[in-house]
């Protein structure tokens, strides 16, 4: 039986484990999942994990936060020790956290295979740390899985392209198998009776102080909006907030805590458009064909906006409202095709079977 083990360590990497520990599972593989502890406060971690179908962590690291090298540093002494003693067939990590990249100089060191999903996404600025995390991590593992056609040209150009498949997205997986379970329930306890928008924010650029000036932007923007915007508020963010709530204090903004998946599933299926900076709900808002404005100076996901799918708002380029204004419905199936159709777990079983790892 191999064994198999997956990593993980902040929210938006939850989401993409189901599809795929089920399927290694049926195949008879035994699944270990790794939680690092990065994101640790019940909202952004237990309560989302509960959600998804038996993804309860074997193991929790409890690295919490800190610098970026205290959290790397705490992540590789750990998961070295749980490594070796569990010694798994090989071990598996997507995107772009601590987590990531701390996973793959374990490995490295240990000489344990690693597949890296969500490989090959590049936003060509070294100043982000989940740029260098990428990077680095796509030239340590054994096996890059791409999610879009250009992150597979990217590895090629970088010269991965052995090392490299494209299977699709696993958000898109899971997001599928998901959608038809969402949550409603935040609607009724906001008392929303109407139309309304779905907001987060998350990123340093639009939430600590030297953004002071973008966060304000964004914020008077979505208190101006026409119908309510839901906001579930970050822990990043929750100072900011604290600081500026009086002066978006009239019920045009209805903040809230975090949400769940299903619930967050929920917001977006009731909801007439999002304004997010986060990467896994602007593709989950252009799937379930939502106007989406994405509130990044970059992006990694380039082809939505190349398409016009979505709108990126970056303050040398025109406002918010012509932003707003700009935005149309996306073709939700149409953009499906693009991530894969909801076939990146069966497509990475095909290429772990060929390549001799299952
Ligand atoms: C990390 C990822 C980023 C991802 C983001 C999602 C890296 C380099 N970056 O950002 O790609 O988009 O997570 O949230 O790994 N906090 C809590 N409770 C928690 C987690 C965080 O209170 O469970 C607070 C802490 O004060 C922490 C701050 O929020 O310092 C920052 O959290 P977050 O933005 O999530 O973490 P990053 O490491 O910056």
């Amino acid at each position: 039986m191999k064994k198999v083990v997956r990593v993980v360590g902040a929210r938006p990497q939850y989401m993409q484990v189901p599809t795929l520990k089920k399927a290694l599972e049926e195949f008879g593989c035994k699944h270990i999942l790794i939680h690092t502890g990065q994101h640790y406060s019940p909202s952004m971690s237990g309560n989302l994990l509960s959600e998804l179908d038996n993804a309860i962590p074997q193991y929790n690291l409890g690295v919490g936060s800190g610098t970026h090298g205290q959290m790397t540093a705490r992540i590789v002494e750990k998961l070295e020790e749980i490594l070796i003693e569990v010694h798994p067939d090989f071990v598996i990590v997507d995107g772009d956290t601590n987590s990531t990249l701390a996973t793959a100089l374990v490995t490295a060191k240990l000489r344990i295979p690693l597949v890296h999903i969500e490989a090959g996404l590049r936003d060509f600025d070294r100043n982000r740390p989940e740029e260098i995390n990428r990077i680095l991590t796509d030239h340590a593992c054994e096996l890059c899985l791409a999610p879009i056609p250009r992150a597979m040209q990217n590895l090629i150009s970088e010269g991965r392209g052995d090392a490299s498949e494209l299977v699709g997205d696993f958000l898109l997986d899971n997001y599928l198998k998901y959608y038809p379970r969402a949550d409603f329930r935040i609607v009724d306890r906001l008392k929303i009776r109407g139309p309304f928008g779905f907001m987060t924010l998350h990123r340093p650029e639009n939430t600590d102080e030297w953004a002071l000036g973008r966060f304000q932007e964004i914020m008077n923007f979505a208190s101006k909006s026409e119908v309510p915007i839901v906001f579930p508020v970050h822990p990043r963010t929750e100072a900011r907030v604290r600081q500026f709530r009086q002066d978006y204090g009239d019920g045009s903004i209805l903040f809230c805590e975090p949400t769940g998946y299903l619930e967050t599933l929920g917001a977006l299926r009731a909801c007439q458009f999002v304004l997010t900076d986060s990467g896994g709900l602007s593709r989950e808002a252009v799937w379930s064909g939502k106007p989406c404005l994405m509130l990044f100076r970059k992006d990694t996901w380039h082809d939505l906006l190349e398409h016009n799918w979505a709108q990126i708002f970056s303050e040398d380029g025109p406002s918010l409202m012509d932003k707003f204004a700009a935005l149309s419905v996306p073709p939700a199936e149409e953009v499906r095709r693009m991530f894969g159709g909801g076939n990146a777990t069966s497509n990475t079983m095909d290429v772990l079977k060929k390549r001799g790892w299952l």
